[in-house]
């Protein structure tokens, strides 16, 4: 029995379709999909009616983008990564009901028929706009296919909806030197249609809707972000493209169309269901008794919370969502999760680095959920969420019960006796325990929720370290059946309590104390284990993750960000104007090298004794680390500075300056003249 949500006779449940042109990251399984599971796997304990709808967005042009990079076709990129989503999420135990995809012909055909029905209704805007076309391609160029100058910072490499050094978001027509990223040619202006969702007439009933019905029950990140879009005035929005991959716009005339990415994903919410529940969908979308939640981040609120509503509006015969609890972004070690730059800890990784231990990732997302403001990813955190959490407190107690309940009774349960007021107490607690966990799972607040759970194991914990019934079992075996008794119920509800949060530990649980299927109406009681049942062994629930394991993978975001800086690598700006006399300063010549050795006691230095057609010099150069073999260089020729003043240099006097090329990343090359020349002849 749900203590809230009371009214409602069934949950429609959706978590945001990612996108299949990446895996799935731990931003998306905070963010989405582990508060979305505790929420479906606590409501079927609960016994309610649940449809728990997951699927890949495949459509959209950076699906495009990256085919064409990879000289593949969109539906080969969309095929690789629905499958490593799927597979990924199925290992993860993301408990979907149905897990299917927007490129399947069903989903093309619902999408499809929405659009026709609003079309034929008469609910669209049609207008006629100019956008750009790339006469070579043959084609109208999506804003990210479009690349340009941006007005705000005169960064050259901006996109046509946004650019990337400055953040500003820009029309591609404010580009300067627009540019085409299909041909590289200069592309035109050009009469195209479009249909639009006419949000703006949309705006009262929006407004009375969210901003009134749901001040008190929506999120306040939700409920903001809601209302200065609304404040700021609704436009009319287009939901079609040019574009050749995607829905086909249903009617005459639109040839080279397709639905906008975000009029077609939405709809495979209930594309999906018709999948699922074949004949049976509708009730589970239009009956005024289904609570409709949509799990998603926060980039994704105006999509949920205005445009899709207002599709399900126009359309008539839909319910809305009741509610839409998004959460911030996560990030990781102090940095924005991004997949074109590889800072993420990707699913299908952790589950190869880290088999069997779904639930210390499930535990450690939840428990740092950004429900209320951004929030980090560390390992180390991640470290210390197992070893002082998961296995000090949960596995801890558990461990400590069973283990005691083998020694001192061949692991049948003991019976209980009347017990001391410490005993009643902790029973009279442990009922409290379900009611409180559901609330906080009902309100969306899975991190406090978590906590509670965790609060029951520190309850069975103290309540073994106050009676300590391994010290009493020969004084009073009375009591200490009684004591192992009550630990072994506060087990049995752990294994109820946890089984939303953590399933796979959940059934570990039930596997080992045999305990037959139960619901969420049987916790809360101390009497759900009888006298003389049996428990199997003992096997530990967690294990202690070691430093090395950790740093190993500190060590792998080290190598990524040395490689994203390397991939940034840019030319140095060009220095200020100099004149031909302050070139003719600089007295530049080459030398050939006579001998070279290490300079003892400088790892980085290397002593030259350079033929420099004047009689010879020396030269201390800082190169020794990208050249382990110094005399392998004798005769070779090196270019030098000749009038720099001689310093001392480690006890050796330095005549000059070796000159090399600085490679971007950081290695030193020295610069020979491409054939022999004269030692001392200049160079200008
Ligand atoms: N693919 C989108 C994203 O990752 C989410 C789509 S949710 C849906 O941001 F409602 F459109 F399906
Ligand atoms: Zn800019």
């Amino acid at each position: 029995m749900l203590y809230t949500d009371k009214q409602y006779k069934r949950f429609t449940v959706t978590s945001a379709l990612p996108y299949a042109n990446g895996p799935v990251h731990i931003g998306h399984l905070a963010g989405v999909y582990v508060p979305a599971d505790v929420y479906v796997r606590y409501l079927r304990a609960q016994g309610a009616d649940v449809m728990f709808i997951g699927g890949s967005d495949e459509h959209g042009v950076p699906i495009t983008i990256k085919a064409r990079k990879e000289g593949c076709t969109p539906q080969d990129i969309v095929d690789r990564y629905h499958k490593i989503i799927k597979d990924s999420f199925a290992e993860f135990g993301i408990s979907f009901d149905i897990y299917s995809r927007t490129s399947s012909p069903e989903h093309h055909a619902t999408a499809s028929a929405y659009f026709k029905k609003l079309y034929d209704e008469g609910k669209f805007v049609e207008k006629v706009s100019m956008q750009y076309y790339d006469e070579e391609a043959h084609q109208f160029l999506a804003d990210r296919y479009i690349t340009g100058t941006c007005p705000h910072c005169g960064n050259d490499r901006a996109y046509g909806d946004q650019c990337e050094a400055c953040g500003t978001s820009l029309n591609a027509t404010d580009l300067i030197n627009p540019k085409s990223a299909l041909s590289g040619s200069k592309p035109v202006l050009k009469e195209t249609k479009h249909w639009f969702l006419p949000l703006d007439q949309d705006e009262p009933w929006l407004r009375q809707w969210i901003l009134e019905s749901h001040k008190a029950d929506w999120k306040v990140n939700v409920y903001g972000q809601c209302k200065s879009w609304i404040d700021a005035g609704l436009q009319p929005r287009a939901v079609t493209r040019d574009l050749d991959w995607g829905v086909k716009v249903p009617i005459a005339d639109a040839d080279g169309k397709v639905l906008y990415v975000w009029f077609d994903a939405p709809i495979g919410y209930i594309s999906f269901t018709k999948q699922l529940k074949g004949d049976d969908w509708e009730k589970w979308w239009k009956d005024q008794d289904t609570k409709l939640v949509h799990f998603i981040g926060k980039d994704n609120i105006v999509f949920h919370c205005i445009i899709f509503p207002s599709m399900l509006h126009a359309d008539g015969s839909y319910i809305l969502p009741a509610n839409v609890p998004a959460n911030e972004f996560l990030n990781l070690e102090g940095d924005k999760i991004s997949t074109s730059r590889n800072w993420a800890v990707w699913l299908h990784e952790y589950l190869k680095d880290f088999p069997g231990k779904q639930d210390v990732l499930r535990y450690t997302l939840c428990s740092n959920a950004p429900e209320t403001k951004d929030n980090d990813f560390t390992w180390k955190d991640f470290q210390l969420k197992n070893n002082s959490e998961l296995v000090a407190i949960l596995g801890n107690f558990v461990n400590r019960t069973l283990v005691l309940t083998h020694k001192f009774y061949g692991g049948k349960v003991p019976g209980r006796t009347s017990g001391t007021p410490m005993d009643d107490e902790v029973v009279k607690e442990l009922a409290t325990f379900p009611e409180r966990i559901g609330r906080s799972i009902e309100a969306y607040r899975f991190r406090e929720a978590l906590a509670e759970m965790m609060n029951l194991a520190r309850l069975g914990n103290k309540y073994l370290t106050d009676t300590e019934p391994w010290k009493l079992a020969k004084s009073d075996p009375e009591r200490t059946a009684t004591v192992l008794n009550i630990s072994l119920q506060i087990c049995a509800n752990l294994a109820i309590v946890c089984a939303p949060f953590l399933p796979f530990t959940a059934d570990k649980m039930h596997r080992i104390m045999n305990l037959p299927a139960m619901g969420w109406r049987d916790a809360g009681r101390a009497d759900l284990l009888m006298e003389g049942h049996q428990i199997d062994q003992p096997e530990l629930l967690f294990e202690q993750i070691a430093d090395e394991t950790i740093q190993a993978q500190v060590d792998r975001l080290l190598r990524t960000k040395e490689q994203n800086a390397l991939n940034a690598w840019q030319p140095a700006e060009v220095k200020d104007n100099v004149t031909i006399d302050d070139f003719g300063r600089m007295d530049i010549r080459v030398a050939t090298v006579l001998e070279c050795t290490k300079v003892p006691k400088a790892d980085k230095l290397l002593q030259f004794k350079l033929d420099d057609g004047m009689g010879g010099r020396t030269i201390v150069s800082g190169i020794a680390k990208y050249y382990p073999d110094p005399q392998a260089l004798v005769g070779r020729q090196v270019c030098f500075i000749a009038n720099f003043p001689p310093r001392k240099l480690k006890g050796v006097e330095s005549q000059g300056m070796i000159l090399s090329a600085e490679d971007k990343d950081g290695r030193l090359v020295l610069l020979s003249p491409s054939d022999l020349v004269t030692p001392g002849c200049n160079v200008g």
